[in-house]
């Protein structure tokens, strides 16, 4: 018996690893994490699964689920939104499961900000503008920021910022990013990303507030901000070019 802690994707139920689906249509029990997960992919449990929305829950009825089936020798796919390394609660889960003895596993899943991403058409890390991502959040009513992580350091790096849960406060995030990345600085808001209700926003730091407010959009977004996200005149990467390909994949001397 296992608790299968898996990364259900973004939104579209398309979006899931081949192995997290196979997991779910194996399990007798499907624990998942509220509206951030479709309705198609708990369509994959097993007939008669006993399927919970953990929403309402507090972590003792989670992990109760999880001893009790555990006890029954039947197996779990507990689903989380996106990828189980950012913002899942996983870290908690585990070390309960470790206390009492009961194994795991974790399959990844597309995290949110790739989604956002890939709705955009956009690389995140272009040559010579940003080669940094950084993965944050505001402070909430759920967890504080660390001292350290403030959104004026990470923005003092000039990488692209990737900003989670924070859509709510986005005229404070205007005003702490303006005097790092300038008015001007692209950003883009992804609501929803592969949901059929999707919207984007390309913006600016000047016009992001205000755009945001005018789409009525309040929850479940990633905001991007970071010079590559407009970036049209960079220079090509190493990667590809000729002289890249001369001196480490070689295409003479009778190699096909
Ligand atoms: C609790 S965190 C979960 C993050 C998730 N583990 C991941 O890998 O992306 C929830 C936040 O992720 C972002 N998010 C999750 N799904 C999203 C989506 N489909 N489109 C845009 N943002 C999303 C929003 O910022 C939302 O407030």
């Amino acid at each position: 018996m296992t608790i299968h802690f898996i990364g259900a994707g973004p939104g579209a139920a398309d979006l899931i690893t081949l192995r997290g689906r196979d997991l779910i249509a194996r399990a007798p029990v499907c624990l998942y994490a509220g509206s951030l997960v479709a309705p198609e992919i708990l369509g994959w449990c097993p007939l008669g699964a006993r399927i919970v929305d953990t929403a309402p829950l507090d972590l003792d009825a989670i992990i109760a689920e999880c001893r009790a089936a555990h006890e029954r020798g039947e197996d779990v796919a507990r689903l989380h939104s996106g990828d189980l390394s950012i913002w899942s609660a996983l870290a908690e889960q585990t070390r309960r499961l470790d206390r009492l003895g009961i194994p795991y596993t974790v399959t990844p899943g597309v995290p949110a900000f790739a989604a956002a991403a890939a709705v955009l058409g956009r690389e995140l890390t272009v040559p010579g503008l940003a080669q940094s991502v950084v993965l944050t959040r505001t402070s909430g009513r759920a967890s504080a920021m660390p001292e350290r992580e403030r959104l004026a350091a990470f923005a003092a790096t000039g990488s692209t910022l990737a900003l989670h849960l924070s859509i709510h406060v986005i005229e404070t995030i205007v005003a702490e990013l303006t005097p790092f990345y300038g008015a001007d600085c692209p950003a883009a808001v992804v609501f929803r990303a592969t949901w059929p209700d999707e919207r984007v926003l390309e913006v600016t730091l000047a016009t992001i507030a205000t755009a945001v407010a005018e789409a009525g959009l309040e929850r479940t977004a990633i905001i991007l901000v970071g010079p590559a996200l407009g970036a049209t005149d960079f220079r090509e990467s190493a990667l590809y070019s000729t002289e890249y390909d001369r001196r480490f994949r070689p295409t003479g001397g009778g190699a096909s």
